[in-house]
């Protein structure tokens, strides 16, 4: 019956990419084919089946692109330096492996987003290598070079700050002159203040475009753009700030400057150029929402949609999670859309911040998938991966490397913290099964990063038997989103705290078009007691349930959910 709720009315219908939901990959950690330890693109095609069973509509996957990979990890970012942006790095496949790749999704009615990183280079790349060889080099404006301080040129040409600390410049001999990288010393950043640069990466949104990629999630993208003149950093009265100004010290000339934003405007002309289907980006900005708001355009003419971060450590309880939802209906009304992120291969697992706890990662997905915005999953988030404790020594991420001045204990004390400076322990390889190496590479063979321990208990297999399993979990309400118009493309109100017990929350998402009005109730437990209460109103349907057996209807239209049980019903007036 469900199924054929189609929203007939074209102008209604919110295009594809508000209503999906997305599903992150870290190709190296996904599946590996050809037993070299590190997951491949052949890996991603074989598991296309379980993830449109799972119920994902959009695959995001991190950069497979040609980068140095061969350097040893310290000097390389996995992916997010890039020597050849047009093809694909050996060790994931070739690029007609990835013509398959996106073949496979759209033969399975799925979507696929490339992950762009516009900002910035690897070191090796061939620009660069010109550019650095002499100051007269055709492509010496393609990077950012400037003389050091006078006197003497020895000091860096300004008082930055890199996004991950320390200064952005970085001396290069050969030149007498120094670069600029807005992240790690080997990822120089591009001059955006060059026609070319800007025509050049203009083209390559393009080229992937014409071979059918869906969107694009854009890296570090409110770094694109410097202050001209390079001024200092001014002060602030700000000791830190949500728009990355540190001790007093503000980023604007060198993050979310305003060319950057007229800059996505550019970008969005570019996709919109591509109409059927239509195509969108999100942007990684780190940033408060009035910055993140001028990327998205007054009149929604910018970046479809940005990460929004604060969910990533929101605090499991009912007056918070409403609160961080009425900021989102307040700032991302229609055609705005808010996103939902509790985690991806920079930040520390969600369910390891929860304490492991099965029940409360259910309520988690649950309000993901039934707050109004595009939820993005990521890998193992559905089997409750856990954030892996990996050995420093072991550690394949450059960052660690950066901050190795930190000492180890105090590197145990943030993680117990639910933070992580390294950023492997979420990038851990994909728990298929139980047997060794969890189905991830072939028994016998070295994984690039170790499995997590608790991959005994939590991976697919064994969810998948399991019908009270998070996973299934998952699916039920990725199934029961996509079967809903209200649930994707309705609107949303909270219902008042007042009408309902201490520790539920409960919202009501609706949606009216010329064939149908869907009122579909929300309610969630943020509480590990059974809540027994008076139902809000009695005629109504359970569409699903964090809990597997859940039974909410009592006797006397009284109603009962068991501790961090979510549950979705619909009015059936
Ligand atoms: C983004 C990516 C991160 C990468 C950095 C530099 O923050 O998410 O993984 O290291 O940009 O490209």
């Amino acid at each position: 019956m469900q199924e054929k709720m189609i929203i007939q009315n074209s102008n209604t219908s919110p295009p594809w990419w508000k209503k999906t939901t997305v599903y992150q990959i870290y190709p190296r950690s996904f599946l590996d084919t050809n037993g070299n330890g590190i997951g491949d693109l052949n890996g991603i095609i074989a598991k296309l089946d379980y993830l449109k069973d799972l119920g994902i509509e959009t695959i995001w996957i991190s950069p497979f692109f040609k980068s140095p990979t061969w350097k040893p990890y310290k000097e390389h970012d996995c992916g997010y330096d890039i020597i050849n942006y047009r093809d694909v790095n050996p060790e994931y496949g070739s690029l007609e492996t990835l013509d398959m790749l996106i073949k496979e999704i759209h033969d399975r009615d799925m979507k696929i987003v490339f992950d762009m990183v516009l900002n910035h280079t690897s070191i090796d790349h061939e620009w660069f290598k010109e550019s650095r060889s002499s100051r007269d080099n055709p492509k010496r404006d393609w990077y950012i070079w400037r003389d050091g301080k006078k006197p003497g040129g020895k000091k860096p040409p300004n008082n930055w700050r890199a996004v991950i600390s320390g200064s952005p410049w970085h001396y290069d001999k050969k030149t007498d002159q120094w670069y600029y990288a807005a992240f790690l010393n080997f990822q120089p950043d591009l001059n955006y203040r060059n026609p070319d640069v800007q025509q050049e990466m203009l083209d390559l949104v393009r080229f992937w475009l014409k071979k059918g990629v869906d969107g694009f999630r854009l890296d570090i993208i409110n770094a694109l753009f410097e202050d001209e003149a390079l001024r200092d950093s001014p002060l602030t009265f700000k000791l830190f700030s949500e728009d990355m100004d540190v001790f007093f010290k503000s980023s604007r000339m060198n993050l979310n400057h305003p060319d950057t934003i007229e800059f996505c405007k550019k970008l969005r002309k570019t996709i919109d150029e591509f109409h059927d289907p239509s195509r969108f980006m999100v942007g990684e900005i780190m940033a408060s929402i009035p910055t993140i708001k001028k990327y998205l355009g007054k009149n929604a003419d910018g970046l479809n949609l940005s990460f929004l971060f604060k969910s990533l450590n929101l605090t499991m309880n009912a007056k918070k999670v409403s609160k961080l939802i009425q900021l989102y209906e307040k700032k991302f009304p229609e055609p705005f859309i808010p996103t939902w992120v509790f985690g991806n291969h920079d930040m520390f697992r969600r369910i390891s911040k929860l304490k492991g706890r099965m029940a409360k990662s259910k309520l988690n997905a649950a309000l993901q998938l039934t707050a109004r915005g595009v939820p993005f999953i990521y890998y193992g988030e559905e089997i409750g991966m856990e954030q892996a404790d990996v050995n420093l020594k072991e550690s394949r991420d450059p960052l660690t490397y950066h901050f190795s001045w930190i000492p180890s204990f105090a590197h145990s004390i943030i993680h117990k913290f639910g933070q992580s400076i390294a950023r492997d322990g979420c990038r851990t390889p994909m728990q298929w099964d139980d047997t060794e190496n969890a189905g991830f590479s072939l028994p016998g063979v070295k994984t690039w990063l170790p499995i997590t321990p608790s991959y005994k208990e939590r991976n697919v297999a064994a969810q998948e038997k399991d019908p009270d399993s998070l996973f299934h979990c998952y699916k039920r309400f990725l199934s029961i989103r996509k079967k809903t118009p209200a649930l994707h493309s309705g609107n949303l109100k909270i219902i008042p705290s007042k009408e309902l017990p201490k520790n539920i929350l409960g919202y009501i998402r609706s949606f009216t078009d010329q064939k149908q009005e869907q009122d579909i109730y929300v309610l969630l437990n943020f509480s590990n007691k059974t809540i027994r209460f008076m139902a809000p109103r009695t005629n109504f349907e359970l569409l699903t349930s964090t809990a597997f057996n859940s039974n909410p209807f009592q006797q006397n239209g009284e109603m009962m959910l068991t501790p961090w049980e979510g549950i979705v019903l619909k009015s059936t007036r």
